[in-house]
């Protein structure tokens, strides 16, 4: 990858700035003219508000901004406009890797500067960026006398709506994000702590809260989803449920002082996100996260490989191995690894993730005292670390790190520089991180203000030592992967881990084609598809994936990341035909296209590999069967293509029968529409190559 392409390059840009008198209401309009926000002054109480209109129709009623201060008077009411200040972006950037070589950035901005009329006379102004599909607005706050040291207790802004929409939400749980989603109208969101996560059961959920990406559909059939981006020393959003008044009420996470966000002037907050669209596939194509966040701030990005990888992994999660080596069952041994180097190279599979490689699970999870167990850069004795390394060298496979930091930040802090020189020494240029359990010390969130510093801090300690960052059990992205390319991935969601242990029947059919329209708008995702023995009987006969083998093909092209696994154990994918589209799909885009898809039900996606002419296809459903009709309109007129398609056969069905796959092939052209039918919580995969 050259250099340039780690830069954000400006095809054209245009800016220019009016000044406007303060003559409230102020309005932008997006670029196309079909979204409008208005910024204004409640009457009486004088009051900042907002409102947002889509087509002259209102899609978001009046909604105020205000905040609650610790040892001061809360900011509300009482202000006057300043001024308003407008201006116009159009530019063209390349991310290091995406779900497109290009993004365009095209919005106009509104800031809009508010002052108290007496008493402290404290300022603010709100910026509004209005894109076609969607906007996004920030708070910020100048230094200023009366407003130095602030104690946030809270941030009360509010998202007005114009309905009971549907809703698809999770609890706002303040320390994991898998959960399942529930589906129901606003008004009976009933997100209450009795979902608490299997294995972590002390995660905090509040009453009436939903975690974001929260994704809505109007009974006019507009899709609404909310969510921030730019998220920095800061909490993360939740979103509180106001039944009586149909909005939504800002909620950020706590800390152990019960204050949300300890911060000095001049500060701004993350900017809070609305995408709107009238495809729910749209909401999937949008950049809006993303063109929220600062260009590339790093020089130099070769180092950065999307990549697909394998891991001595899965074989623990069934039980199969372990990560502590005094059960007798060592998963991450020397040979092991070779063995599994061995499988990657033969397989067209860059990387080896290796978990269970250094000491200290033996007393990790479950533990109050985990602070100081993991040091990073110890082995088990039958793991030589630099000798699989090497091994891994010689057959074209890197080792990707692995940090399990069993929710102790502390402990790894004061490990990061030591934890990334390893890395760096041994040329390796990717960890995957870990935060199992509560946080220590005790009340802290994983999702607070507090942590998300530490996860910020591990992504840039980790850059300045080469080495790109896939996060478990995270903070939720908030595309800062434009900003800090080296955050590749991140879980954050029910993965497919659940399949192999959890007590509530895993991840329902449902639950993918769901995801592609919440947590997926927020980013990349690790979700470790490509499960081939579905039902994995000889180790675990009470868990099962909830999918057909051809779904997990599709998932390839579906579940965006640029680190995608092939999960399974290497003897599964033994003289496995599909195995074929894992060896050919491609990483990394030059474009993506979502043909089709209903939120819950299905989706269609096609991608364009970048710096290649291939593209593949993947679909989805959820339990239920359909026919879909692909329309290859996409391709490049005057050009054939080798369609492979891997289907579900006539006697696939998720449960009953999910290994039934049938793979054919056909040479289509633009022209072409391919009926295709979905199993039951099945799917279908497509590559295409140029003929
Ligand atoms: C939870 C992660 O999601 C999983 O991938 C990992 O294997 C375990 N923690 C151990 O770190
Ligand atoms: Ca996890």
């Amino acid at each position: 990858m050259t250099r340039n392409l780690a830069f954000v390059i400006l095809i054209f840009g245009l800016g220019f700035a009016c000044q406007r008198s303060a003559a409230p209401p102020e309005m932008v309009k997006s670029p196309n003219g079909q979204l409008a926000v208005e910024v204004f002054l409640t009457p009486g109480t004088q009051q900042a508000a907002y409102r947002v209109l889509f087509r002259n129709e209102v899609v978001i009623d009046t909604s105020r901004l205000g905040f609650v201060f610790q040892d001061q008077a809360k900011l509300a009411g009482g202000l006057k406009v300043e001024q308003a200040i407008q201006s116009s972006i159009r530019e063209t950037w390349e991310p290091v890797w995406g779900e497109d070589a290009q993004v365009a950035n095209n919005y106009e901005e509104l800031k809009v500067d508010f002052k108290e009329t007496m008493g402290l006379e404290r300022q603010f102004s709100v910026a509004f960026r209005v894109y076609d599909d969607g906007l996004g607005f920030r708070y910020e706050f100048p230094a200023q006398p009366n407003l130095d040291s602030v104690i946030i207790l809270d941030e009360n802004t509010e998202f007005s709506l114009t309905g009971d929409h549907q809703t698809w939400w999770q609890p706002g749980d303040w320390d994991i994000y898998e959960h399942l989603y529930n589906a129901t109208r606003f008004s009976e969101i009933d997100a209450i702590s009795k979902r608490n996560h299997p294995n972590l059961a002390q995660t905090y959920i509040p009453e009436n809260a939903v975690n974001t990406p929260v994704t809505m559909k109007t009974d006019a059939g507009l899709y609404l989803s909310f969510h921030e981006a730019a998220l920095y020393n800061y909490s993360d959003m939740t979103l509180k449920v106001d039944k009586d008044h149909l909005r939504w009420v800002s909620e950020l996470v706590g800390s152990p002082d019960s204050s949300k966000v300890k911060i000095r002037t001049p500060f701004h907050t993350p900017w809070r996100t609305i995408q709107v669209a009238e495809r729910a596939g749209d909401l999937i194509e949008s950049h809006l996260i993303v063109n929220l966040n600062e260009p590339n701030k790093l020089e130099n990005t070769e180092w950065i490989k999307p990549m697909k990888y394998a891991g001595i992994w899965w074989s623990m999660h069934l039980g199969q191995y372990t990560w502590e080596m005094s059960s007798g069952r060592h998963g991450a041994t020397t040979e092991h690894a070779k063995n599994y180097i061995d499988f990657c190279a033969a397989n067209n599979i860059k990387g080896l993730l290796v978990e269970g490689w250094n000491t200290g699970w033996e007393h990790w999870i479950g533990f109050e005292d985990r602070e100081g167990v993991f040091d990073f850069v110890t082995p088990y004795p039958d793991y030589d670390l630099a000798e699989v390394v090497r091994y891994g060298k010689e057959k074209g496979v890197a080792i990707i790190m692995h940090h399990e930091t069993s929710s102790a930040p502390r402990t790894y802090e004061k490990q990061l520089d030591t934890a990334f020189a390893l890395c760096q020494s041994l040329g390796i240029h990717a960890v995957k991180t870990g935060y199992v359990g509560p946080i220590i010390p005790k009340n802290e969130y994983h999702h607070g203000q507090w942590m998300v510093n530490h996860y910020q801090k591990v992504l840039e300690t980790a850059a300045r030592y080469q080495v790109a960052v896939d996060a478990h059990e995270p903070i939720k992205d908030t595309g800062i992967r434009r900003t800090w390319p080296n955050f590749l991935s991140r879980e954050g969601l029910r993965g497919q881990e659940f399949n192999a242990w959890a007590n509530d029947g895993g991840n329902p059919p449902n639950h993918l084609p769901t995801i592609a329209f919440t947590r997926m708008l927020a980013g990349p995702i690790d979700y470790t598809p490509g499960i081939f023995d579905i039902k994995f009987d000889q180790y675990k006969p009470d868990n099962q994936v909830n999918t057909t083998l051809a779904q997990q093909l599709a998932l390839y092209v579906v579940i965006y990341s640029p680190v995608q696994m092939a999960a399974d154990l290497p003897e599964n994918y033994a003289n496995q035909p599909g195995m074929q589209f894992i060896r050919d799909v491609a990483v990394d885009w030059q474009q993506s296209k979502v043909l089709d898809g209903e939120i819950g039900d299905f989706v269609t996606i096609a991608r364009q590999e970048k710096g290649g002419d291939r593209w593949f296809i993947g679909s989805i459903t959820n339990e239920n069967p359909r026919k879909i009709d692909l329309a290859f309109d996409f391709l490049p007129a005057g050009r054939k293509y080798l369609a492979r398609i891997y289907a579900d056969g006539p006697n696939a069905h998720w449960d009953n029968n999910p290994l039934d796959l049938v793979i054919s092939e056909q040479v289509v052209d633009r022209s072409t529409t391919m009926p295709v039918q979905l199993a039951a919580g099945g799917g279908v995969a497509i590559s295409l190559t140029p003929q």
